[in-house]
């Protein structure tokens, strides 16, 4: 049987420290039950020292998830360690990562702090860990631009403090696949006991060699990878969860390694991560990307027809594309949308569905198929409905130069409506909700994108909106695409305005 290697998915914490790809805790928590589908072995939730919605966020994850590990972030620092601890006292597997940085250029310019006082704080850190939750995983920052016997002497302090897991992050993407191979080597060899920890890399994609690294990191002896769905994270990304699974899969004469992922659930993890952060995939993106199996020369089209394996390394199917997507109709009933929001992964009590169910029928009325890819735009936008301060029960516009728009929120049970005039359906509504909730904002990008196929399709509106320095993301979707930039708008706001209701009790929360 191959070598198993586990995943280790940080979508939710160095994937969503992306700008833009911030989620709320309902987002993460449903984020988290598609990685769990997704067969990762490690959630990796949060940061929850970062903010109340952070720690919110991790807790909500650590209670739900049953099948994987679900780990927290904490610095080398006791406040840090024990929030993360408390985040985490409800999860089935916990695991606490705790990290400081040991390069030389991060402890002069960053810790302040000499080799010594980085050992102790490395010793000091991993006992409490080990104390509060019973698997702790250790990161040494910058491993990669870290001089090697001082790395060796790190490691060495955290597994005898009762480190689990051993993580040599390349934290600015700044190794090679050689170099990173050679270190694990160098690491493993020079560490007594090295056998009864796990080694794992962490590569960040700066110079585009993320995926390189993480596989030549397992060549050298690491058996965990840290990945996020799409790659997202700080700065250029991090090792694309779909692209170093594949490659293993694929050439496994090469990498005889095997890990849980069902690759099946590969795309409905990357479109659902695209649905909830706005996060666009780039179309020529590895296994994820709208262009990722298209044939375009005839030469091409020729040989596939003949012969799939042509020009093809790997199916379509085996990551989850073309699968024949059960298409609900009008007719499809109640049962029927419960047992595919149920095969989505989404459980919901008996007045979750009487509101899905009147979303579902107003949508299939406007469009007569509806996708997976609909059903799932409906059920975020409705998890979200609870999480917003307003949301959008109409939107009614008439002309153009000047429009008019006339606006129904609802809020807490009560209704708000307003009408303005603007440059344009969009403009005049956006003027009537400020209005309503006392907030302007200046719309800084605006993007409409199809869902799904047909001329019915559902229409995805992403926005960005400046609040007087602070801006937003907003999304929204519709068959009708004012409304649906008229949701993002508010959504953007609704975002806003919890910011500024924390900030006023002193949080602070990560802007977008
Ligand atoms: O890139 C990095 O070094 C990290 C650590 C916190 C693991 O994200
Ligand atoms: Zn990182």
């Amino acid at each position: 049987m191959a070598e198993m290697v586990e995943i280790f998915d940080t979508t939710l914490r160095d994937g969503e420290q992306s700008p833009g790809a911030s989620m709320n805790e309902h987002e993460k928590l449903q984020m988290a039950r598609q990685l769990e589908r997704l067969g990762v072995d490690i959630i990796e939730a949060g940061f929850p020292i970062a903010s109340k919605q952070e720690f919110e966020g991790v807790r909500k994850v650590a209670e739900a998830i049953r099948e994987c590990r679900v780990a927290a972030l904490a610095r080398a620092l006791p406040a840090d360690i024990e929030r993360a601890a408390q985040a985490l006292e409800n999860a089935a597997q916990p695991v606490l990562h705790t990290f400081i940085a040991t390069s030389d250029i991060h402890m002069k310019h960053k810790l302040r702090m000499d080799r010594d006082q980085v050992l102790a704080a490395t010793d000091k850190a991993v006992r409490l860990a080990k104390r509060l939750i019973p698997r702790v995983e250790f990161s040494a920052e910058d491993s990669t631009r870290s001089d090697w016997e001082f790395l060796v002497e790190v490691v060495k302090v955290a597994i005898a403090a009762g480190a689990d897991v051993i993580n040599l992050p390349d934290t600015v993407g700044y190794t090679t696949p050689t170099e990173i191979r050679d270190m694990f080597k160098y690491v493993i060899a020079h560490v007594p006991g090295s056998d009864k920890v796990v080694f794992s890399s962490h590569n960040h994609n700066d110079l585009g060699l993320a995926v390189a690294n993480a596989l030549a990191a397992v060549e050298g002896g690491a058996r965990q990878i840290e990945c996020t769905v799409n790659g997202i994270g700080e700065r250029a990304g991090n090792t694309s969860l779909e692209e170093v699974v594949m490659a293993m899969r694929t050439r496994n004469n090469i990498y005889p390694y095997d890990c849980r992922i069902n690759s099946r659930e590969i795309v409905p993890s990357s479109t659902l991560l695209g649905m909830l952060t706005g996060l666009a995939i780039p179309y020529n993106k590895p296994i994820v990307g709208r262009n990722a199996f298209a044939h375009e020369s005839g030469i091409h089209q020729h040989g596939v027809i003949a012969n799939a394996l042509t020009y093809e390394i790997m199916s379509p199917e085996s990551v989850g594309r073309n699968r024949s997507d059960l298409v609900l109709g009008k007719h499809s009933g109640r049962a029927g949308l419960a047992k595919r929001s149920r095969e989505l992964g989404y459980d919901f009590d008996e007045a979750q569905l009487d509101r899905l169910y009147e979303k579902f029928i107003d949508l299939a009325d406007k469009k007569r198929e509806v996708f997976d890819d609909d059903l799932r735009m409906l059920i975020v936008r409705m998890l979200n409905e609870d999480f917003e301060l307003y949301h959008l029960i109409e939107v009614d516009t008439f002309g153009r130069n000047p429009a008019k728009a006339l606006i129904k929120l609802g809020k807490g049970g009560e209704t708000f409506t307003d009408s303005a005039t603007g440059d344009g359906p969009v403009h005049a509504a956006c003027v009537a909700i400020e209005r309503i909730t006392g907030v302007s904002g200046r719309l800084e990008t605006f993007e409409i994108r199809a869902t799904t196929p047909g001329k019915e399709a559902m229409g995805e509106a992403y926005v960005t909106v400046d609040f007087s320095g602070q801006v937003f993301k907003g999304k929204g979707a519709s068959t009708d695409i004012i409304e649906a930039s008229v949701a993002a708008y508010l959504d953007a706001v609704n975002k806003y305005l919890a910011y500024r209701e924390s900030a006023e009790n002193g949080i602070t929360l990560r802007g977008m």
